[in-house]
């Protein structure tokens, strides 16, 4: 016997319910058996959301931290998330238990948009595992400083630039970091303006920077057949976004590592290292099946390389710009050691980074005041846990609110201010405190860029310093132009992945 249409309609309309109610139900009992982190109460349905400041959550989280302690808990619409507001507890729970915090919530757009290539948002498995491994033999500490004379080279190059066209230094910083992270990983050298690969770079991340927008994911997860719309339909602009998204990351992805292939023996007859090149070589002699499945790794591998460095470094020197022009005696100061240091009649290289405490204390202060990513990228966690008396389902998404760590004034007073002496000691000694620390991420999925990027930060930073000095752009009487720095809170925020990056407005003249 089958139920007649009337039957089968009643239980198309009760088993949802149903299964609405018995999830309540096990979530109510589960929550009165265990003693959850401390948080704001949240209402039913929309948890805290409605309290949020989206484009700016690690503001909002920051105060909760104020009032809940190091590790709060909130519900977001349907998702528990846990709030990390401090670095004692990142590590104990991101680095020593990092097998069941290394995950990464799953987000319906990032295949569909051609995503799947940025293993930084592929979950925790094998497939994450052979792309960071690739990625990590390349910009490991020790193998990442065979590129310091090439980032050495570009920084130079960035200033030559910078002198030719001080306005559009943002531009020179984007071109400077681009040009780094091409050479590393493609060995492909960039030409200083509209470079073909970094406008393929750009055109991927225009239309896919939707992809890691929580509203697009939801959108998309709660209606699957929206990819499935005939083009002239009404509703179906996703699924051709999705498209073009696709068509420009497999451009994106195919033409540098083509690139890397096609030039491999002559770059690397004159010393020009890349990640590509070296791990295709490395893999010569194996056969065709594990040489495919190898490729498709480093592809990934080094996507992200890009991805993951084009924004994020050019967003921390637009950051050490703002603070040059708002602090100008750290500018003198730093200036003042380069000059007693390194001299006038050359410029300077890694091999006097030691001797300039002040310039590293300029840089921990650059990461520190403005953390270009403040909630990191969120982790996901694979099985139940408890800390410190406080029960952590399986899959509660985890951030890390470095704003909040900076932020803590018992560790940096007067924490809004720009203040490298708070990283040197009454010797003028460097601390051990290092931000670099936190503003990296924790655990398996910590930025394993961090070592490349850090040397670019100091090699720019450092010849900037040498050569040019930053102010207040003036007016045609000679009168500063008053300016408000906007920090523009692009990809927001609470389920994922933040930035933060700012314009202003300043006159760059050489020494
Ligand atoms: C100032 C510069 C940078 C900052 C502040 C930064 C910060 C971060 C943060 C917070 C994460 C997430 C960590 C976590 O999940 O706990 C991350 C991930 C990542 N970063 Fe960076 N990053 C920077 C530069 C770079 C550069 C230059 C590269 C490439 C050379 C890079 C490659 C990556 C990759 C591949 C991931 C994903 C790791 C994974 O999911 O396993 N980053 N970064």
């Amino acid at each position: 016997m089958f139920p007649s249409v009337d039957g089968r309609l009643a239980i198309l309309a009760v088993l949802p319910t149903s299964l609405f109610f018995i999830t309540s139900l096990k979530r109510f009992i589960r929550n009165r058996q265990n003693k959850f982190p401390p948080g704001p109460v949240p209402l039913p349905l929309l948890g805290n959301i409605l309290s949020l400041d989206t484009k700016a959550a690690w503001l909002t989280y920051t105060e909760w931290a104020a009032a809940y302690g190091d590790l709060f808990f909130v519900r977001l619409l349907g998702q528990e998330v846990v709030v990390i507001n401090s670095q004692h507890v990142a590590e104990a729970l991101l680095d020593k238990r990092s097998r069941i915090y290394s995950d990464r919530p799953y987000l319906a757009t990032v295949e569909p948009f051609g995503w799947s290539v940025v293993f930084a948002f592929v979950g925790y498995g094998d497939e994450w595992r052979l792309s960071r491994r690739l990625f990590h033999q390349t910009f490991r500490s020790d193998s990442a400083l065979k590129f310091r004379p090439m980032q050495i080279k570009q920084a130079r190059e960035m200033i030559v630039n910078l002198i030719d066209d001080p306005q559009n230094y943002h531009s020179h910083f984007a071109t400077f970091s681009s040009s780094v992270a091409m050479s590393a990983t493609y060995g492909y050298q960039t030409s200083p303006r509209n470079d073909p690969l970094v406008r393929n770079v750009e055109n991927a991340l225009a239309i896919g920077l939707e992809v890691v927008t929580p509203e697009k994911a939801i959108l998309l997860k709660t209606f699957p057949f929206l990819l499935k719309l005939p083009d002239w339909c009404w509703g179906s602009s996703i699924k051709r976004n999705a498209r073009t998204s696709s068509d420009r990351m497999r451009e994106m992805t195919d033409v540098p590592f083509q690139y890397a292939q096609d030039h491999m023996v002559e770059n690397s007859a004159i010393g020009q290292f890349s990640m590509v090149a070296e791990n295709l070589q490395r893999i010569e002699k194996q056969d065709q099946t594990s040489r495919s499945l190898f490729e498709g790794a480093l592809k990934k591998a080094a996507t992200t390389a890009i991805i993951g460095s084009y924004e994020t470094t050019t967003s921390t020197l637009m950051t050490f710009a703002l603070a040059m022009v708002l602090y100008p005696d750290v500018q003198r100061r730093a200036q003042a050691e380069i000059d007693s240091v390194v001299g006038r009649d050359r410029l300077p290289t890694f091999e006097d980074r030691t001797s300039l405490p002040y310039i590293e204390s300029v840089l921990r202060e650059t990461l520190r005041w403005q953390p270009i990513v403040p909630l990191g990228i969120a982790h996901v966690t694979t099985s139940d846990d408890t800390y410190d008396g406080y029960f952590i389902p399986k899959g509660t998404t985890v951030m890390c609110n470095a704003w909040g760590i900076t932020r803590d004034e018992k560790r940096y007073p007067d924490a809004s201010r720009f203040v490298p002496e708070r990283f040197l000691d009454v010797n003028g000694a460097l601390t051990d405190d290092n931000p670099a620390k936190y503003v990296f991420g924790f655990g398996r999925r910590a930025c394993p860029g961090r070592h490349a990027a850090d040397a670019s930060l100091w090699s720019a930073i450092v010849t900037m310093l040498a050569t040019v000095e930053f102010s207040s752009a003036k007016d045609d009487q000679g009168k500063v132009i008053e300016f408000t720095p906007q920090f523009t809170t692009g990809l927001n925020q609470y389920l994922l992945f933040s930035y933060h990056s700012i314009f202003l407005s300043l006159t760059i003249s050489s020494l």
